[in-house]
């Protein structure tokens, strides 16, 4: 198949855009550079020997995204494209709203205009807001946006449910990652934050290659086993092979579906630094510090739902992701800017 990959040079796209070029998919990558680097590229033709087709267009650009839909005469899109910090969403709530929602508008309207009718979204566990309960299944509300980001993931599902109920030949998956961590086994791709890492797994293999001094553990206070908070870590490229997983269940007249992408099982953030430590033979400096604001204690994944409808289970487990983290970091210290 014939796959745009809008924010094909990110973290989760351009594992995925491997995934599909292994499977004998012609993926094309539509990604602005807002947070990617173009040796993403370069990096992607060592592993698969295939340097895929990349257009640098911003996903709100209308007209350029029609010249692309017209040359290329896609089969099916999976849509990553979009800003992911939560603290910057706060500061730019406005600049969120217009990125991430207006860019899928603007995507659904190309797309029906060339008639493409089928679309993976990337959407996130952060919808269902604080969890009445754990494991968190795919029936469960969509419950209140902690912050802009969050938000703009329940308004983007909002608006492709209702694209789903008017159009009945449209296909549309809605897939709600975890905790994607880990990279590519080879090491030459992998997670590449900009700033000071906001999330758990960048931030310890910084401090594991030196660029930061100690990991700060948000709160040991929690009503947790060990008091530390519990999250449901999940392999990038076992989430990649989700979204091969999913294309290949979509057929005519499916309509939409929503799955939880996670592991179904909860690891602290203590059991996550010990994990590291035993993978990688290391000692991970770290101090325990206030809780931070707006932290969910415990949050993981039925993901059973996907394994009966996709056939898709994640396989790879912590001490894999804790391992694959630090060799991508290792021989990238500071990501791709060498
Ligand atoms: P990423 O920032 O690495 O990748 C996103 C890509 O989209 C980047 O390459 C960026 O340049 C591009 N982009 C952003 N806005 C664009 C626009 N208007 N036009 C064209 N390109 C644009 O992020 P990621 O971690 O790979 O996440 C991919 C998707 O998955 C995002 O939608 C994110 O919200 C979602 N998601 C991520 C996580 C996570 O923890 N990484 C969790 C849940 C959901
Ligand atoms: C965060 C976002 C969430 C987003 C997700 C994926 C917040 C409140 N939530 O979720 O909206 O969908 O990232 O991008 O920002 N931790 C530390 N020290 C650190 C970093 C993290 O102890 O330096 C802890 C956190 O308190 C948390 C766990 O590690 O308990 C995981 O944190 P993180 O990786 O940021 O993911 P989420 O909190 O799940």
């Amino acid at each position: 198949m014939k796959i745009c990959v809008t924010g094909g040079m990110g973290y989760i796209g351009s594992h995925t855009v491997i995934e599909l070029i292994k499977e004998g998919h012609e993926p094309i990558i539509v990604d602005n550079l807002v947070n990617s680097n173009p040796e993403v590229l370069n990096r992607i033709q060592k592993i698969t020997n295939v340097k895929p087709k990349f257009y640098q267009i911003d996903v709100r650009d209308e007209e350029k995204l029609d010249d692309c839909f017209k040359q290329e005469g896609f089969d099916a899109v999976i849509h990553f494209a979009g800003l992911k910090s939560v603290g910057e969403s706060v500061k730019k709530p406005d600049l969120y709203f217009d990125n991430n929602i207006g860019s899928s508008k603007t995507l659904l309207k190309v797309m029906k205009k060339y008639n493409v009718k089928n679309i993976i979204f990337s959407s996130s566990a952060t919808v269902y807001g604080v969890p009445k309960h754990v494991p968190l299944v795919e029936t469960d509300p969509v419950g209140q946006a902690a912050n802009p980001y969050g938000q703009t993931k329940i308004e983007i599902e909002k608006i492709l449910i209702n694209e789903a109920k008017q159009d009945e030949k449209m296909n549309i998956v809605l897939l709600r990652y975890f905790n994607p961590v880990g990279a590519h086994e080879s090491g030459l791709i992998g997670e590449d934050p900009n700033d000071i890492p906001n999330n758990l797994m960048p931030y310890i293999t910084q401090v594991a290659v030196g660029r930061l001094e100690q990991l700060t553990i948000f709160g040991n206070d929690y009503p947790t086993k060990d008091g530390t908070c519990i999250r449901d870590y999940i392999h990038v490229v076992d989430l990649a092979l989700g979204h091969l997983a999913a294309l290949k269940a979509i057929k005519e007249n499916w309509g939409l579906k929503i799955y939880n992408l996670g592991t179904g099982k909860g690891t602290s953030v203590l059991e996550l630094v010990n994990a590291f430590n035993q993978a990688n033979n290391l000692n991970i400096k770290y101090q325990y510090g206030a809780r931070r604001a707006g932290d969910v204690v415990v949050n993981y994944a039925n993901a059973d739902k996907a394994l009966n409808e996709l056939n898709w289970k994640a396989t790879h487990n912590i001490v894999d992701m804790c391992r694959d983290a630090y060799l991508w970091q290792k021989q990238n210290p500071q990501g791709y800017k060498k």
